[in-house]
């Protein structure tokens, strides 16, 4: 937009210097110089932002605690062998000094709090060191991350290090991906998968050490994991428990653990320069592209992370950051581009963690994800825009929201600290120090204070733990968000009015979904369908990257999306037909192209569908199929998502039967130019608006057919009444 702008880094004297007259930049590598006028620098790079310190009044003292540490050598002898290269890089990661201190605090203590800067080798390390020092003798050992991208890169590391095949000794288990086997004796697991192995070994028998990593980071499975390990470890005294975090207040973690001993060990740390915009700017996404920019043709060499809320946001960012230093074509440094993302495919992951080429330098476009779970080496410059995005619950509509909310000043501390890991860093936080100080909470609050516990209770549930009141939780949550997931699961059938699991609880228990979504995979074996069912329940875990809609071809890529709609089928079915169609062409990927799908997303729609099928055969439903009757199918997924019903009132505005609460359709949907009577929603996403993501007609009438304890007569009666539907209070008593 404003191309006329002149830049200005208050900081930056080089670049005032540089200013007068038709200055020229100089940057990039040594070797090669290159240059760029000031007039092609304001064509490209557009908005310009200022930052500035923190005033001395409210200086920031977060870093005044960095030690000066001699930088570590990258070892560079080419003769060696990278097993070699890898082994000897492990003995300079911080926490090699405290090996064997480390090894004797674990043997004297069952339990122990672990704490060390990111980066240190905690993740990677700590479990080498028990594996040699024997403990996987007489049993596994577990490391569990908040994330999947985390554990699966944490483990191809180790594998590496430890020089065998990944899922063999060493292996990772996440969600619908089992990467492991007999052999395996150090395995890195998302925390919601240990959780989910409790079903099947309620005492962990098979490990001897659990580490559960990146405690500071309050998921609800890490929260629910201690609870039950703690359990364990009061009756397993043959079990070492490791509870792992990044962040200095451990005090805690070591509190609840009955005041486990606290290991900690220094990091390596240079100070980093916090610099922050001088006044707040609007929209955060285009500022960090701008820093990144000035950032890449303004000061020295070395990488930049930038943290953005999500994958979006990223790809977006990636394309912006690419159309703009296109322009420049040879005249700047190449800039490296690698997104980084819970979704981002494995093989697309990797790239991260190479080297920058010699000259050229990278930008890593990363969620938070960067913020503790994964180390790349070399970042020298940090952006951060001080957002992520959160979920929050309400426990009185029931809705869960992802919403980009500010982050906490722990976490921009973090984000600040990954600049400075490997030498002197910088940080550019895109919010201005007043912001900083009076507008973001101290810490982030735990997960499982701000989510919808419906799954963790059906969780508990099955493994007998009837008593949520007083389970031991490290933080409790909200009464009100437990009662309000007791109540969905009893209209979902899955607890009785004792609050007792029922049949249809343990079968749904089965599955690693939600319940809204494993009670419709249940109720497909009513309606003969589960075939059809489990296919769409496979699209819909997918998440939102089914569609490619690149930006020159959008239209061919809308019309691509509106065949599957033939009939106005809804998006429900509109996946079941994607999802038919690419197994009539035999998984085709020409096909995915033709069609503007994912063949990434397919692929992995696949793998959720062949085990969504074990676990049914597991559960004793059949697989029927019934694909012409969408009427069966569209009842199936009603069965589950009943309490997702909304009405229209007017004018495309929609709002949910049971609660006053108005929504519309999400432009993304089929339906969205339709706009049926009766809809029923995956999903509400708040962004502009209330939307509903994935939805499809229904008829009022099903509902008093298939939840008639949820819904009455005049809920679901075709002319609707001008009154507002008033709040059902039911009269059962919650065993809580
Ligand atoms: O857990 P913590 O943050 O303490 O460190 P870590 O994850 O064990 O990482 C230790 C070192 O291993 C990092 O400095 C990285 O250089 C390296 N690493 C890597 O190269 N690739 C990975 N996927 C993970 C770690
Ligand atoms: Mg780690």
């Amino acid at each position: 937009s404003a191309c006329d702008k002149t830049n200005s880094f208050s900081e930056q004297k080089s670049w005032e210097d540089q200013q007068i007259g038709k200055a020229t930049l100089i940057f990039g590598s040594k070797d090669k110089k290159r240059s760029i006028s000031q007039d092609e620098y304001e064509f490209v790079f557009g908005d310009q932002i200022e930052f500035i310190k923190a005033s001395e009044t409210e200086s920031t003292d977060e870093f005044d605690d960095v030690r000066q540490v001699q930088p570590v050598h990258p070892f560079e002898s080419r003769t060696k062998s990278t097993l070699e290269k890898l082994q000897e890089e492990r003995k300079t990661l911080p926490v090699y000094s405290y090996r064997d201190e480390l090894l004797q605090a674990v043997e004297k203590h069952q339990v122990l709090v672990i704490v060390g800067e990111t980066g240190s080798g905690k993740t990677t390390q700590i479990p080498q060191y028990l594996h040699e020092a024997g403990y996987t003798k007489r049993g596994k050992i577990g490391c569990t991350q908040p994330r999947r991208v985390a554990a699966l890169s944490v483990a191809a590391r180790v594998s590496q290090e430890m020089c065998v095949k990944l899922g063999h000794e060493v292996g990772y288990s996440i969600r619908f991906e089992d990467c492991t086997s007999e052999k395996t004796v150090l395995k890195y697991m998302t925390d919601g998968m240990l959780l989910r192995e409790f079903l099947g070994e309620p005492d962990l028998a098979s490990y001897s050490v659990l580490m559960v990593d990146e405690a500071h980071e309050r998921t609800l499975s890490t929260d629910i994991l201690f609870g039950l390990v703690k359990d364990i470890a009061r009756f397993r005294s043959d079990f070492k428990l490791l509870i792992s975090s990044a962040t200095l207040d451990a005090k805690k973690f070591s509190e609840y653990f009955d005041f486990a001993p606290i290991f900690h060990f220094p990091g390596r740390r240079y100070p980093v320069d916090v610099v922050y915009t001088k006044e707040p700017q609007a929209d955060y996404l285009d500022a960090a592209i701008v820093t990144a920019l000035q950032i890449h043709v303004t000061e020295a060499p070395g990488d930049i992370l930038v943290f953005l809320t999500g994958q979006e946001e990223i790809e977006m960012a990636a394309e912006v950051l690419k159309h703009r230093t296109r322009g420049l074509g040879t005249k700047i440094g190449e800039l490296v581009i690698c997104p980084i993302y819970a979704n981002l495919p494995t093989e697309l992951q990797a790239k991260v963690f190479e080297p920058t080429p010699l000259g050229a330098r990278k930008v890593v476009l990363a969620t938070n994800i960067a913020e503790t779970s994964l180390t790349i080496d070399g970042i020298k410059y940090v952006i951060d825009p001080g957002f992520c995005k959160t979920k929050s619950y309400n426990p009185r509509t029931g809705m869960e929201s992802l919403q980009v909310t500010p982050i906490s000043k722990a976490s921009a501390r973090q984000r600040a600290g990954r600049s400075g890991r490997t030498g002197p860093g910088k940080c550019f936080r895109l919010y201005t120090a007043y912001n900083h100080q009076h507008d973001l909470d101290d810490n982030t609050i735990p997960e499982i204070q701000r989510t919808n516990l419906a799954n963790v209770i059906l969780m508990l549930k099955s493994l007998g733990i009837h008593d949520l009141l007083h389970f031991d939780f490290m933080d409790p949550p909200p009464t009100e968000a437990l009662i309000k997931a007791l109540e969905l699961l009893f209209a979902l059938a899955a607890l009785n009015k004792y609050g007792e699991l029922t049949k249809v609880g343990r079968r749904m228990a089965e599955f690693p979904l939600d319940p809204m979504l494993s009670k419709m995979i249940v109720a497909s074996d009513k309606y003969k369908c589960s075939d059809e069912v489990i296919s769409i329940a496979a699209m819909l875990s997918v998440g939102n990257s089914i569609f490619h809609r690149p930006k020159e071809k959008q239209v061919h890529a809308d019309n691509a999306q509106l065949n599957f709609q033939t009939g106005n089928v809804g998006d429900h079915i509109a996946l079941l037909n994607i999802y038919n169609t690419w197994k009539e062409v035999n998984y085709s990927t020409q096909w995915c192209y033709e069609n503007f799908v994912q063949v990434r997303s397919m692929k992995r729609a696949r793998d959720i569908r062949d085990q969504l099928e074990r676990l049914l055969e597991r559960v004793e439903i059949e697989i029927t199929s019934n694909p012409a009757d969408l009427v069966s199918i569209k009842k199936a997924i009603a069965s589950g998502f009943f309490p997702h019903v909304a009405r229209l009132l007017k004018n495309a505005c929609y709002r949910r039967i049971k609660h006053p609460q108005t929504a519309y359709l999400h432009p993304s949907s089929g339906l969205a130019q339709v706009s049926p009577k009766c809809v029923l929603y995956h999903e509400m996403v708040l962004t502009t608006k209330e939307y509903m993501r994935n939805v499809t007609e229904i008829e009022p009438k099903w509902l008093a057919e298939i939840a008639p304890h949820y819904y009455q007569l005049k809920d679901v009666k075709d002319s609707g009444s001008k009154k507002m539907p008033r709040c059902q209070t039911t009269s059962t008593e919650y065993c809580i």
